[in-house]
């Protein structure tokens, strides 16, 4: 069984411990800041329980221009050893749904290619910019509107 549910300061440690699991070192940079605000985006930030362990993490940024919402997907991890159960997928379903619930026109990641899951993404509602990433990253999009 999935289950998501908030970050909060007692956790708030977990996402680093997911985020070094799943992300490599070489391209892991996340600032202070990340985890400091990871705290004050409500259901931006959340965790995926399966079988009521913490397995997955997802951390959104809402990003506004001239009075139009985006969400940049900053991370979005589950532990290798929970892979293919479908909990990427429904940790993905909650980021489109609160990016529809905020108006949002757009969900986007740029994705290191290290990480290997353009197909991931590209198979779920995302197509890539073509002139936008450069040898080391895509940027990929999910339309809402
Ligand atoms: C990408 C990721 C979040 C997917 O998580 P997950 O829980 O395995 O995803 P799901 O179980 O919902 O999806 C599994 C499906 O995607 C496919 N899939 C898994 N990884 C894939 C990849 N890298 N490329 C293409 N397809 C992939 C599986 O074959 C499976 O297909 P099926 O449903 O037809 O059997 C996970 O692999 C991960 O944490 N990767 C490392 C971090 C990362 O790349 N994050 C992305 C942005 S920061």
């Amino acid at each position: 069984m999935i289950e998501l549910d908030a970050i909060n300061s007692n956790n708030l440690k977990v996402l680093e411990v997911i985020n070094q699991k799943t992300i490599p070192e070489e391209i892991r940079s996340f600032s202070p800041q990340y985890y400091k605000e990871t705290l004050q985006i409500g259901p931006l930030a959340q965790y995926a329980y399966f079988n009521n362990v913490c397995v997955g993490a997802v951390r959104c940024k809402k990003e506004t221009h001239n009075k139009s919402n985006k969400l940049q997907i900053l991370s979005l991890g589950v532990l290798p050893a929970y892979r293919k159960y479908g909990v990427g997928s429904q940790l993905l379903e909650h980021v489109i749904n609160s990016a529809k619930e905020i108006g949002s026109k757009e969900v986007y990641v740029q994705l290191p290619l290290a990480l290997d899951s353009k197909n991931w993404f590209l198979g779920r509602g995302f197509t890539e910019l073509s002139d936008s990433g450069n040898e080391e990253t895509a940027i990929l999009v999910h339309h809402l509107q």
